[in-house]
């Protein structure tokens, strides 16, 4: 139980657990968040056990009622399956089952594959074996884990691209989505590749084996944090302490990488300087979040570079021919590295001969071990489903590689890369101090929460920074939220306006390109004009904006490619604050997932 609140965060529609006692299987099931099976567990326990399985699901094919939470069994019980993912043909497995006579009372695509083991290990009596050709049977993607009543010491599991892990302690073994399901118990894992089931034996230990039967190498690594990492440390949610690292996220994604005479080594690319030198495209893939840094990271990248960018939403990206050969860069950005969408793109693109590099918070997910080369962020684990110290970390990323490729290639703009890998160092105590001045932002949020919208403006980097501000707002709040181009504004959305109305706007630093500060101190004058309510995000020491702000929220100045690294923050606090005031619960909203494994 403790393993799969952990993991809760992936999918919290309902929950369920079975296991191996007294020769046969005890199993529970509810609908509804993990303390509903807990409550169920404390009033009818199962019987004690050393080995079981447990699942928390996020809904695909059949609602979260009882009968459709996992685990599934066979019409005799003696089979339990887990599954994450989506069986595509499940369909006519069913039809071909239901006509051999089984009974397939649920309506998920995870029972047909208890019925098939139960099959296959009448047929074998060994449960890997049986998954093994179950899973040659299977389209689509899954995560599957199962035991047999007749095989009390086994647990089996399989993997085709949904993420699965092995965890190694001492006469102790562990199955899970997520190291952190298992953290508390050993930090040493074994990954498990594509198509794959691996065989827990309470003597033997572990072995792998692809579908086809031949023994597979595996890798095995140590997980660098602790339990600790993936507690509340006091905080009321993980979303509050989530926010409240990022400083530490920031310096720990830049440690080791820049040093103060304005280089960068990121040694761990491992796409040659010459390969670099070629590339005559980017295109970013990325979902949600991790898609507002890609657009953040364009604008980096065709500055620095001159190289132009491309950013795509992942899950549009292969299904409208994109032109991409070896000289384009593909860069992947993704938390989890599991999330579906992204990995079918990245996978596209390397079947057309770009190279793929990976943004990653995940060691060992998928999406990094399918590219060509990776650079992890170091935000530690992220348990708030609302991705926030992620997305700072993936924007450092992004600027790294925006300025390596600038430093690998050489442009015009040598001294300015120089002087942003210096100011990169001091932009974790901008956030520090963005986080010290965040009251009067909470109080605010407070009083806006009867409000029905709210609405989201910037120019240049801060567009994306609104969108990524309109985003948390929606999914926290449940609030109708939207973020503009604020030049965009007057040829539609300005209809949008009226009396009282929220809006919050992301000001462009009032050095540097001062234009694009002129053109939107208009663009508030414009919209309070028609009785918005402004929110203005602006540098300190930025006094033009002050007569047209009813509310201003001040962040340190910084070059303005790096804006969104403090502006951002203020909108995670607000959304957070804002969400509570509304009585939702941050960490987990409603219909949301943090990793999504399927497309
Ligand atoms: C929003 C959020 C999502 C993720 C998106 C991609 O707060 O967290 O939009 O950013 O699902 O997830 P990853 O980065 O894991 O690929």
């Amino acid at each position: 139980m403790a393993g799969l609140k952990r993991l809760e965060y992936r999918g919290y529609d309902s929950a369920g657990v079975a296991v191996l006692a007294d020769g046969g299987l005890a199993t529970a099931k509810r609908a509804g968040k993990l303390v509903n099976l807990d409550k169920e567990l404390s009033e009818h326990p199962l019987p004690s056990a050393a080995t079981g399985i447990g699942h928390t699901r996020w809904a695909t094919h059949g609602g979260p009622t009882d009968a459709n939470a996992h685990p599934h069994l066979d019409n005799a019980g003696r089979v339990a399956v887990v599954h994450n993912g989506i069986i595509e043909n499940f369909a006519p497995l069913r039809a071909e089952l239901a006509e051999r006579g089984h009974e397939l009372p649920s309506e998920t695509d995870t029972e047909v594959v208890a019925h098939l083991l139960a099959e296959e290990y009448s047929a074998c009596a060994d449960l890997a074996e049986a998954m093994r050709l179950v899973c040659r049977r299977l389209e689509g993607a899954f995560t599957l884990v199962a035991v047999h009543a007749d095989a009390p010491d086994v647990v089996v599991g399989a993997r085709r691209n949904s993420p699965l892990v092995v965890g190694v302690g001492e006469g102790e073994y562990f199955l899970a989505s997520d190291v952190a399901a298992f953290i508390a118990h050993t930090r040493d894992a074994v990954e498990l590749g594509q198509d794959q089931v691996v065989e827990l034996r309470r003597d033997e230990g572990v072995s792998v084996t692809a579908f086809d039967g031949t023994p597979a190498d595996v890798r095995s690594y140590h997980v660098d944090w602790d339990a600790s990492a993936a507690e509340k440390a006091g905080y009321a949610s993980f979303m509050l302490k989530e926010i409240a690292e990022q400083p530490k996220a920031v310096a720990d994604t830049l440690l080791g990488r820049v040093d103060g005479s304005g280089t960068l080594s990121l040694d761990e690319v491992r796409i040659p300087a010459g390969v670099l030198r070629e590339v005559d495209k980017v295109v970013v893939v990325a979902c949600g979040t991790a898609y507002h840094a890609g657009l953040i990271a364009k604008y980096a990248i065709e500055h620095w570079t001159r190289i132009p960018c491309e950013v795509e939403l992942a899950s549009e990206f292969r299904y409208r021919d994109p032109i991409l050969d070896q000289q384009t860069l593909v860069v992947a950005i993704s938390q989890s590295g599991e999330t579906m969408d992204t990995l079918m793109a990245l996978r596209h693109a390397r079947e057309q001969g770009a190279r793929v590099l990976a943004i990653c918070n995940t060691n060992g997910s998928t999406i990094p071990r399918e590219s060509d080369a990776v650079l992890y962020t170091h935000a530690g684990p992220e348990v708030a489903v609302a991705s926030t110290k992620a997305f700072l970390t993936q924007l450092v990323a992004c600027y790294l590689v925006a300025l390596y490729l600038g430093q690998v290639r050489g442009t015009k703009y040598g001294d300015e890369i120089g002087d942003v890998v210096r100011d990169l160092s001091g932009i974790s105590g901008a956030v520090e101090r963005v986080l010290g001045t965040m009251d009067p932002v909470r109080e605010l949020a407070r009083s806006l929460a009867h409000k029905n919208t709210v609405l989201f403006l910037g120019r240049h980097v801060g567009h994306p920074v609104a969108l990524e501000g309109a985003l948390k707002l929606k999914e926290l709040a449940y609030m109708h939220a939207e973020g503009f181009a604020a030049g965009e504004l007057k040829h539609g959305p300005i209809a949008l306006i009226e009396e009282d109305l929220p809006v919050v706007v992301v000001v462009p630093s009032p050095r540097g390109r001062s234009i694009l500060h002129d053109k939107i101190v208009s663009n508030i004058q414009e919209i309070r004009a028609r009785g918005a309510r402004t929110i203005v995000i602006a540098e300190e020491g930025d006094e033009a904006v002050v007569p047209y702000a009813d509310h201003l929220v001040r962040v340190p100045a910084t070059p303005t490619l790096l804006q969104p690294l403090v502006a951002t923050v203020p909108l995670q606090v607000f959304a957070c604050e804002l969400a509570t005031a509304r009585g939702n619960e941050v960490d987990q909203p409603r219909n949301l997932a943090k990793s999504v494994t399927v497309e």
